[in-house]
């Protein structure tokens, strides 16, 4: 590191975000994995993640950032400060996608970090505290459930060697998936999980209409909804399509559907605040002329209030049995989430480092979940939001303005150098 820089505080370093630069980053890292549709396949730990970790370890080296990688595969790309016992900002998002997502969703915070830390050498901002980005691992839970599992394993809130046993549909671990990440990535010197941080920050697509509707280009996250996910198994007996009265069946298929429409009257929500999603529904043994023994299917269910969410999840199970008819039904919770409040400084400074840019801000909770509801439990945690068209996400049709994406980045890299206190 050079020079101090002649601009005070964060202001040389938003002047040094390359929007062209994050731009283009964004284009290659989108080739990893695209789809025909123009979204992004690359799952968690698989062969299109290793791509995209190696790349992004190539731009961090190449600068001369240090890369180490922790015992969940979380990566982090280190600028060191001046001081080596001020603990570390950290700032990232994702690098896995949902089996059919876009180009943005979680990509952007990585690159947008990456890109924090490239205009802090470009404008040879020296900082107190080291800065640090990070690609979390398995932010989706797409392949692997629960999602959000580096972040939680580096929180201390799920253990390694657990997540190291989990299986994907395949019965790969994610242990073995890793190794193989590892090994093929060549990316990375190994380094503990969970050190101590001064704060974490997240920039990330809002995956909401808010900003777009009121035409704001930044999004100052209040906090996290609160979330719960449950597998429910319905159990009924295969039998021959063509020979078997309705009177004598217990069709699985035909109980599930009355499962779910149970469910959805139950959860319905005159204020439409509660969010109940059927996001994956598997039919056994799926045969045209073999009645269904067997159904899976999962719930996802978010709200902002801890007490309406854990009002209306208590319904689920009851629900479930009451109307699965002449078949059995189980119902396992696989994860829960409470709502998190992010902390009002980062807020305020979120806001405070946009107005400094001449950019409107709008204060917005965020729907969907991210890698800062855990963080936010071990050190001072907040998001920025940027607009993304027509609030879709999840999908292939995912898409953001440079001009936006450009903005969030310099905004991150004023809120990041004053948290590392940049001068
Ligand atoms: C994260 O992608 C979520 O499901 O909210
Ligand atoms: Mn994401
Ligand atoms: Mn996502």
């Amino acid at each position: 590191m050079s020079s101090q820089s002649p601009l005070p505080d964060g202001e040389s370093a938003a002047a040094h975000v390359d929007g062209e630069r994050l731009w283009r980053r964004l284009g290659e890292l989108a080739a990893l994995g695209a789809t025909g549709g123009g979204g992004v396949r690359r799952l968690a730990l698989g062969p299109e993640e290793t791509l995209a970790r190696r790349l992004v370890g190539r731009w961090a080296e190449a600068r001369g950032f240090s890369v180490t990688v922790d015992g969940i595969g979380n990566l982090f790309v280190r600028r060191e400060g001046r001081s080596p016992s001020a603990p570390p900002v950290l700032t990232g998002s994702h690098l896995d996608t949902q089996p059919a997502g876009g180009r943005f969703d979680g990509a952007f915070g990585v690159l947008a970090a990456l890109e924090v830390l490239e205009a802090l050498e470009d404008g040879e901002v020296s900082t107190d505290a080291a800065v640090v980005a990070v690609a979390w691992t398995n932010e989706e839970g797409a392949r692997f459930q629960p999602g959000t599992m580096g972040s939680a394993v580096f929180a201390g809130e799920l253990e390694l060697a657990s997540a190291l046993a989990i299986q994907d549909s395949q019965g790969v671990t994610v242990g073995e998936a890793l190794a193989r990440v590892l090994e093929e990535s060549g990316v990375g010197e190994p380094c503990s999980t969970g050190f101590p941080l001064s704060a974490y920050v997240e920039a990330h697509i809002e995956q909401g209409p808010l900003l777009e509707a009121a035409r704001v280009p930044v999004g100052a996250v209040t906090g996290i909804q609160g979330l719960r996910w449950f597998e429910v198994v319905v159990l009924g007996e295969e039998g021959h399509a063509g020979t078997l009265p309705a009177t004598r069946r217990r069709d699985a298929l035909m109980s599930a559907v009355d499962v779910v429409h149970a469910l959805r009257a139950v959860l319905a929500d005159p204020e439409d605040l509660l969010r109940f999603t059927v996001g994956r529904f598997e039919c056994s043994p799926g045969s045209p002329n073999t009645i269904p023994g067997r159904v899976l299917f999962t719930i996802d269910l978010r709200h902002p209030d801890a007490a309406v969410l854990t009002a209306r999840a208590d319904l689920i199970a009851q629900t479930c049995r009451d109307a699965a008819g002449p078949c059995e039904v189980s119902v396992q919770e696989t994860v829960s989430s409470s709502p998190v409040v992010f902390d009002p400084r980062i807020v305020e400074l979120v806001e405070r480092s946009a107005r400094r840019l001449g950019l409107d801000c709008l204060r917005l909770p965020s729907g969907a979940g991210h890698d800062a509801s855990h963080m936010a439990r071990v050190c001072p945690t907040g998001m920025l939001f940027v607009p993304c068209a027509g609030g879709r996400s999840h999908t292939e049709t995912e898409s953001a303005e440079p001009g936006d994406l450009a903005a969030g980045a310099r905004v991150l890299a004023e809120v990041v150098c004053e948290l590392a206190r940049a001068r």
